[in-house]
C-alpha cells in the first residue's frame, strides 16, 4: 500500500483544496490530511482563520477523500508523522516549491499544481461580512490599535471620533477613506461596532450610546470603576445580543492562556497564592490626564486591571476581603499594594505610576510555583519551578507588534460566530475588576503610606 501525505489550515474550504486533495490521493492508495491546529496557526502568525479546527477537519472529511485526519500541531511534526505513518509521499501545492525539500531524506516530496485565482485569504479578504469598525478616542492607545489591524482581516476601520478633531485627524493622516466624525452619534449609527480609547470616566456612556444603537464594543480596560454599572452594561449587551468586550490586551495572547490552562490541569499542584506588580515610572510626565483627579488617574485605574487578570483567572471572582495600601498624592494613588483573601489562597499585587518596582508573576502551588518575568503582561517566556531543580521547565513564546491584535481578532472572531463572550476574559472576571476598583474608590479596607 503506497501512503501519501499532505497537510494545510483548509480554512473556508474551496475548490483549489480539493483538486489538491484529489491529485494527493491519486499518488497513493491511502490518503492522510494534517489539519492545522487552532493554537499552531496563531504561533506562526496566522490570526485570521475563520473556521475553527473541528470545522476544518469535518469540511475535509466531507471531500470523501482523506482515509485519516490528523491534527498539525507543531514545527517538525511532519518528519515525526512520516516516520510514524510509514508514509511514501509528502504532497504539497505548488506554492510550496523547494520549502520541503528537506523531507527528501524521509520520503517520495511532490509538489503539484496549484490552482489559480482561489485561496483562503483571497475568500477572508472578499467576504462581504467584514465588520465596519469605528475608533472612538484617537490617542495614543488607538494608534497601536490602527497599526495592528492591518495584519486581521475580518474587519474595515471606516470612521473616527475624538473630541479633539485634531487627533482624528492625525490618527487618519494617509487613509482618505476613513471618515472623521465631529460627534460620536454619527460615528456609532455609521458602523457595527466601536473600539473605545478613551479616558476611563466617559466609557459607561459611550458604551451605552453604542449598545443602545445595536453596536457591538471593545472597550479599553478598565470598562468601568463600579460592579452595579458593570453588571447593567453586560446585562444590556447580553439581551441585545452584542458582543461587550473589555480590552486588556495580556487575557487574549496565546502564552498568557497556556500559562493559566497548564496551572488550571494541576502542573503545580493547588494554587495558594499569586502576586502580580506592574509599574511605570511616568511622574515625570505629571501634566498627564494619569495623573489627573478628575478624570480617574491613579495608579490602580490606569495599571490595576493588569495584575488582577491572573488573579481572576487563577482564583476565580469570589474572594473574602480585599485590602489597599497606597501612596497618595496630589489626589492620586502613585502606588498601590493590594491583598485579596480568598477561602484557600491570597493574592497581592503592586502597581506604581510614582514608585517602581519588580515587575513580575509569581504563582506559588503546592507542587511547585510558575515565574514570569518582566515583562510578564506581554507574556513571551515562562518557567515552571519545582522543589527537584530537574523538574524544572523554560515555556518561551512569540510576542507580535504591541499585543493587541489578538484581542481584536477575538472581538472580530465573536462578532462573526455570534459568540456573545470571550472566556478569555469573560463578563464576569469584567465585573470583578470593577468592583475591586469601587472597593478602591470607596476606600474600603484603605490605609495611606
Ligand atoms: N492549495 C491549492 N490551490 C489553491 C489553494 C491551496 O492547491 N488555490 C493547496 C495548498 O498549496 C496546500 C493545501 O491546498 O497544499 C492547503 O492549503 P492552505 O494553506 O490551507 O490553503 P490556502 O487557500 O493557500 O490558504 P491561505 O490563503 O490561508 O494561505
Amino acid at each position: 500500500m503506497k501512503t501519501v501525505i499532505t497537510y494545510g489550515t483548509f480554512d473556508l474550504l474551496h475548490q483549489g483544496h480539493i483538486n489538491l486533495l484529489k491529485r494527493a490521493k491519486e499518488l497513493g492508495d491511502y490518503l492522510i490530511v494534517g489539519v492545522t491546529s487552532d493554537n499552531y496557526d496563531r504561533e506562526r502568525g496566522k490570526l485570521n482563520v475563520r473556521n475553527n479546527v473541528m470545522e476544518r477537519i469535518e469540511s475535509v472529511k466531507n471531500t470523501g477523500l482523506a482515509d485519516k485526519i490528523i491534527i498539525e500541531d507543531y514545527i517538525g511534526q511532519k518528519i515525526d508523522d512520516i516516520q510514524k505513518y510509514n508514509v511514501d509521499v509528502f504532497a504539497i501545492g505548488s506554492d510550496w516549491k523547494d520549502k520541503f525539500d528537506y523531507l527528501k531524506e524521509f520520503c517520495d516530496v511532490q509538489y503539484l499544481t496549484r490552482t489559480e485565482g482561489i485561496s483562503s485569504t483571497i475568500l477572508r479578504e472578499q467576504s462581504s461580512n467584514n465588520v465596519r469598525i469605528g475608533i472612538v478616542g484617537c490617542g495614543r492607545i488607538a494608534s497601536r490599535f490602527f497599526s495592528e489591524t492591518e495584519v486581521l482581516n475580518g474587519l474595515n476601520i471606516i470612521g473616527v471620533y475624538d473630541i479633539n478633531e485634531e487627533a482624528s485627524k492625525e490618527l487618519t493622516k494617509g487613509h482618505p477613506n476613513i471618515c472623521v466624525h465631529n460627534n460620536l452619534e454619527g460615528l456609532i449609527q455609521s458602523v457595527d461596532a466601536i473600539y473605545i480609547a478613551t479616558p476611563h470616566l466617559t466609557h459607561e456612556s459611550i458604551i451605552n450610546a453604542a449598545l443602545n444603537n445595536n453596536v457591538h464594543v471593545l472597550c479599553e480596560t478598565p470598562l468601568v470603576l463600579n460592579r452595579e454599572t458593570a453588571i447593567d452594561l453586560y446585562n444590556k449587551a447580553h439581551k441585545k445580543r452584542l458582543v461587550l468586550m473589555e480590552a486588556n490586551k495580556t487575557a487574549y495572547c496565546l502564552a498568557f492562556n497556556h500559562l493559566i490552562v497548564m496551572i488550571k490541569s494541576g502542573i503545580i499542584g493547588e494554587v495558594v497564592d499569586v502576586e502580580a506588580s506592574l509599574s511605570k515610572l511616568w511622574i515625570e510626565k505629571k501634566s498627564l490626564r494619569e495623573f489627573d483627579p478628575l478624570q480617574a488617574g491613579g495608579s490602580m485605574y490606569e495599571l490595576g486591571s493588569y495584575p488582577l487578570l491572573p488573579i481572576v483567572k487563577l482564583l476565580g471572582t469570589e474572594f473574602e476581603s480585599v485590602s489597599f495600601y497606597s501612596r497618595i498624592k496630589d489626589d492620586v494613588d502613585l502606588y498601590t499594594k493590594g491583598i485579596l483573601r480568598y477561602k484557600h489562597a491570597t493574592a497581592s499585587f503592586k502597581v506604581g505610576l510614582g514608585i517602581k518596582t519588580e515587575g513580575n508573576l509569581v504563582i506559588s502551588g503546592t507542587k511547585g510555583y510558575a515565574y514570569v518575568p518582566s515583562p510578564w503582561w506581554k507574556t513571551d517566556y515562562f518557567e515552571l519551578r519545582y522543589e527537584d531543580q530537574n523538574q524544572n521547565k523554560k515555556f518561551f513564546y512569540k510576542w507580535d507588534g504591541a499585543g493587541l491584535r489578538y484581542e481584536i481578532q477575538e472581538f472580530i472572531s465573536c462578532i462573526l460566530n455570534k459568540r456573545m463572550s470571550s472566556c478569555k476574559f469573560s463578563p464576569s472576571d469584567s465585573i470583578f475588576m470593577a468592583t475591586i476598583m469601587e472597593d478602591f474608590t470607596k476606600r474600603v479596607n484603605f490605609y495611606t503610606l
